[in-house]
């Protein structure tokens, strides 16, 4: 199946809605593995992403929880909740999740695969993405920057970039 592109021109002056979920354990960055995904915390990356956003005319609502059920409820409620995109990193249930997947799919909107690491080079178990295939890119290895250079993506896909 072909990853959703943009659904809708922006109005004008309407700021985009972008929905940012991060998975388990992704609430100890600051001290977990640095060698993996450096030193800063989840909440400074928010801080950034949040700023990004604003510069580039887009609302984005930031969420971390350890729980798969969680990120599908999160999921599911883009599209009652007029979001227009969303970036996830889903932690190791990127390597795993048919639920994460499948709900992607059926909500059908825009979504970025991001990943502070770079899975590619690590264990294999890490170089499947579930996510892939649902998702219309991926950024990974910048570290807490991939968050931010998914979200210029997101907004220029969503754009009609
Ligand atoms: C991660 C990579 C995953 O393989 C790992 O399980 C994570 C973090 C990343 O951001 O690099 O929890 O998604």
């Amino acid at each position: 199946m072909k990853p959703a592109r943009a659904r809708r021109a922006p109005g004008r002056g309407a700021p985009l809605r972008v929905r940012c979920i991060s998975g388990p354990n992704l609430q100890l960055l600051g001290t977990r593995e640095p060698a993996f995904y450096g030193t800063e915390t989840l909440q400074s990356i928010h801080t950034r992403l949040v700023a990004r956003g604003e510069a580039l005319g887009a609302v984005v609502e930031v969420f971390q929880t350890n729980h798969e059920g969680d990120i599908c409820d999160l999921v599911a409620g883009c599209r009652p909740a007029g979001i227009d995109g969303l970036l996830l990193n889903a932690g190791a249930y990127t390597h795993t999740s048919l639920a994460i997947l499948d709900a992607l799919l059926a909500v059908g909107l825009p979504c970025v695969e991001v990943h502070l690491s770079n899975p590619d080079t690590r264990e294999a178990y890490r170089r499947r993405s579930r996510m892939a295939p649902a998702c219309v890119g991926r950024v990974a290895g910048f570290r807490g920057e991939s968050y931010l250079l998914a979200l210029e993506g997101l907004v220029g896909v969503l754009r009609g970039g």
